[in-house]
């Protein structure tokens, strides 16, 4: 079982499921009922009827009930007897995780979407009581470097759903695509999820595909990945980038920028000098047109805005900027973005939203309702956000940036990631809202690809946001693994060669030359 659970007891004997095994639940858990049907009926070809009586041997009960030993919204207790198993749960999300735990424990075949025929579909008896540590399981999707389609997404949102994961925090614009249709703004989508071409072979290499790259998510797609999220109780958090990483947006609307210069999509991987301008109101306009429309697409209370990475070159030779910043009393080009990153989040908060940025958002005074997700460096600024009351969510670079190789981030390292750690006192540790792995996808242009860098180690992040401190140890991982991957091949996940994922020293060092080149694909 991965993550693994809070408590496990096993006991003598197996639950035999059958052509006659019934369902017995109350009839609004009819979602995940649904959900359990779907994965049960598609592989063994039962169709798991209804229980009419109260009591019956050979029966699955799904029991919304209140128990003490069921911390929160999201904890389950799941019992394997002989005769019947119950799963207890406190909500409906609860109960969706004691049924992906229980999946886990079917034999692989359990996956198949087609029937398979004189099957034994056991279950080994036992006792589950499990919690998460961490409410915040995260993993952030780059689709701007490289466009991902639906299918993609949906398949990739399954895998969260097995392991427990419960947010996908999408990146939809960056400086080579901006991915997500905006009705008012066409033009984005015309120009800006268009480029000519990619770099290709790592950050090194002077090698281009030489093909053009293009990929847009209509809004129905967006309502319908939103949707399909739901279901499997994952909270999509949108990101917009504000105001760097922004080339897409420029180019198709130049006076977006500073200089209001024609510039094209980016071929190449990095930081630009060209990015979104506080100076013009016009900005502000864009801003808050696009968040609308995104506001309307996404339900969740938190949106995104970058803030990373803000080169502010063309802000200090901005005559709008420079009358800005004298307007508004600002002494330096980091308050401006400041005052940026604050008129963003006080439109958001009057639209009902939460403000949520990478640590650069953070300054000594920022509005402590904002959620700072920490990546790289700026600890100072983390430390005091966390103790004048402000929230983070744990992204570091050495250890969940799942866009490196195995000899840059051997899954050992990603596993051992303690969120806790860096001198946040435990009075403030509920703070910390827990883990989210980024995958950037510069040289991540297919699903293969994705799967290689996200599997295993994805795997040990939601050992990470799910399992105690107690229950955590690498070994016992490793062996469980095995029995994981199983699933993961038969699921189709190209995950990476097990023999390769924890290089020693020698070999990390050796190959150290291969964090700045990527194989050709
Ligand atoms: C980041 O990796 N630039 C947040
Ligand atoms: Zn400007």
């Amino acid at each position: 079982m991965i993550p693994y659970p809070s408590k496990v007891e096993h006991k003598e004997g197996k639950f035999n499921l059958n052509s006659e095994t019934r369902i017995d639940f109350s009839p609004e858990l009819i979602q995940v009922v649904n959900y359990l049907k779907d994965l049960i009926c598609s592989s063994t070809g039962f169709s798991l009827p209804s229980n009419l009586e109260v009591y019956m041997k050979n029966t699955i009960s799904l029991v919304l009930q209140d128990s003490s030993e069921i911390l929160n919204s999201e904890g389950y207790q799941l019992s394997i007897n002989t005769d019947n198993i119950i799963i207890e749960a406190k909500t409906h999300q609860g109960m969706f995780y004691g049924i992906q735990t229980l999946r886990q424990l079917f034999p692989i075949e359990i996956e198949s979407r087609e029937v398979i025929e004189k099957f034994i579909w056991t279950v080994p008896c036992m006792s589950i009581v499990d919690n998460p540590r961490f409410k915040w399981r995260g993993l952030m999707f780059d689709v701007g470097r490289h466009f991902h389609n639906v299918d993609t997404l949906k398949r990739t949102i399954d895998l969260l759903a097995l392991m427990k994961m419960n947010i996908f925090h999408w990146h939809l614009t960056e400086d080579q695509g901006w991915r997500i249709e905006i009705k008012k703004y066409p033009k984005l989508i015309e120009i800006g999820s268009k480029r000519e071409d990619t770099k290709i072979g790592g950050w090194v290499s002077k090698t281009f595909r030489e093909k053009p790259h293009e990929g847009y998510y209509t809004q129905e797609q967006i309502k319908e990945i939103v949707e399909y999220a739901d279901e499997r109780f994952i909270t999509i958090i949108p990101e917009i980038e504000i105001p760097g990483h922004s080339s897409a947006a420029i180019a198709s609307y130049p006076d977006l920028s500073c200089e209001g210069k024609q510039i094209s999509v980016p071929s190449k991987f990095g930081i630009f000098d060209d990015i979104l301008c506080p100076g013009k109101e016009t900005t502000f306009e864009f801003l808050e047109s696009v968040l609308e429309e995104v506001i309307g697409l996404f339900p969740a209370d938190i949106i995104h805005i970058g803030g990373d990475e803000v080169p502010k070159k063309k802000w200090r030779q901005c005559k709008d900027c420079q009358r800005r910043m004298k307007d508004e009393g600002l002494k330096t080009v980091h308050e401006l973005q400041h005052y940026t990153t604050n008129r963003i989040g006080e439109f958001l908060a009057s639209k009902g939203k939460r403000l949520m940025g990478w640590n650069e958002i953070l300054t000594e005074s920022t509005d402590r309702n904002f959620i700072a997700q920490w990546w790289l460096r700026g600890k100072k600024n983390i430390i005091k956000h966390i103790n004048e009351g402000g929230e983070v969510v744990a992204s570091n670079f050495f250890h969940v940036y799942l866009d490196y190789n195995y000899f840059v981030t051997p899954l050992k390292k990603t596993y051992n990631y303690e969120p806790y750690t860096n001198g946040i006192k435990p009075k403030h540790h509920k703070q910390i809202l827990g883990v989210e792995a980024p995958i950037w996808t510069e040289w991540v242009p297919n699903r293969n690809r994705l799967d290689w860098q996200l599997f295993p180690r994805l795997a040990a992040v939601s050992e990470i946001g799910w399992t105690s401190m107690s229950n955590k140890n690498y070994a016992n991982f490793r062996k469980r693994l095995i029995s994981f991957s199983r699933r993961l091949n038969y699921l189709g996940v190209n995950h990476a060669d097990f023999e390769k994922i924890d290089p020693n020293t020698l070999q990390r060092l050796w190959n150290l030359r291969r964090a700045f080149k990527w194989p050709k694909i």
